[in-house]
């Protein structure tokens, strides 16, 4: 196959240019970090989980009318995608405490919260991607007051139905944290979901026994976490439970 243009490569995904213009096409990778990278590993088989999940989940949102940046999946570990001006913003959701909020609050982890809360932070690593308020984005020109109406209205959608899904398969959806981008068509700019939605960019907890099915698992050190991002595509019925297991090919002489 001929050589593809390496566009970024982040901490769990590259970008490579895509087929056509105005696309890309998204490579998950194994690789897990957390604590801004200061924690690290590779983990078996976790890009294609994330992969067929977010592919879950874009597809999900445009079918209710949330745009998106999903394409369409290529294969095992990429999908080809929309190129899009990042807005330099992580838009958190959260339905219960937990992480940063708690430690920030002081309040338990799993304390259910009056509303759903949106919050940003400033996408930069060197920074420890920092939470900003609305007035910090404006003032800065992140984004304009129009773009944080309509990035709000997308999170709260997205919130919706990301937490409806997962109800339907016994897990609480207690936060998420989405990317934003601006797809212009000529003049006109929309805003659309990018990035990825995956358990490593939510916080997933069995309703019955608590138990956690995403990225803290890595964090915290609570057991296998390609078990854990297993089971939630199970009971997505995403992937047959053993379709990450399959043995790597082997040279045939
Ligand atoms: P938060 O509790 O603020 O941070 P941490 O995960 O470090 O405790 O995170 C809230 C949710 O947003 C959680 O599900 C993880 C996700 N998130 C990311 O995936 N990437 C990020 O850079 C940030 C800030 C949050």
């Amino acid at each position: 196959m001929a050589r593809r243009k390496k566009i970024y490569e982040g901490k769990a995904k590259v970008l490579y240019e895509g087929p056509e213009p105005g696309t890309f096409v998204q490579y998950f990778k194994d690789d897990a970090t957390a604590f801004n990278a200061e924690k690290k590993d590779v983990i078996e088989g976790k890009g294609v989980l994330n992969n067929r999940l977010s592919e879950f989940f874009m597809i999900g949102l445009e079918t209710i009318g949330v745009p998106t940046h999903f394409l369409k999946r290529i294969n095992m570990r990429e999908q080809l995608i929309r190129q899009v001006e990042i807005i330099p913003l992580e838009v958190i959701v959260r339905n219960y405490a937990a992480g940063t909020m708690s430690k920030r609050l002081g309040l338990e982890e799993g304390t259910r919260l009056p509303r759903p809360i949106v919050e940003f932070c400033y996408k930069d690593d060197s920074l420890g991607d920092p939470l900003v308020a609305e007035e910090h984005i404006i003032a800065f020109n992140w984004a304009t007051q129009q773009d944080l109406d309509d990035m709000v209205a997308l999170a709260l959608r997205v919130n919706d139905f990301m937490s409806g899904l997962m109800y339907g398969v016994g897990i609480r959806l207690v936060d998420f944290k989405i990317e934003i981008g601006r797809l212009w068509d000529n003049d006109f700019q929309r805003l659309v979901v990018a990035d990825e939605i995956s358990p490593d960019s939510c916080r997933l907890w069995d309703i019955e026994t608590g138990q956690k099915l995403d990225k803290d698992v890595f964090r915290r050190d609570l057991g296998s976490l390609s078990d854990a991002y297993t089971e939630v595509a199970r009971r997505l019925g995403v992937l047959p439970s053993n379709a990450t297991h399959m043995p790597k090919p082997t040279l045939i002489n």
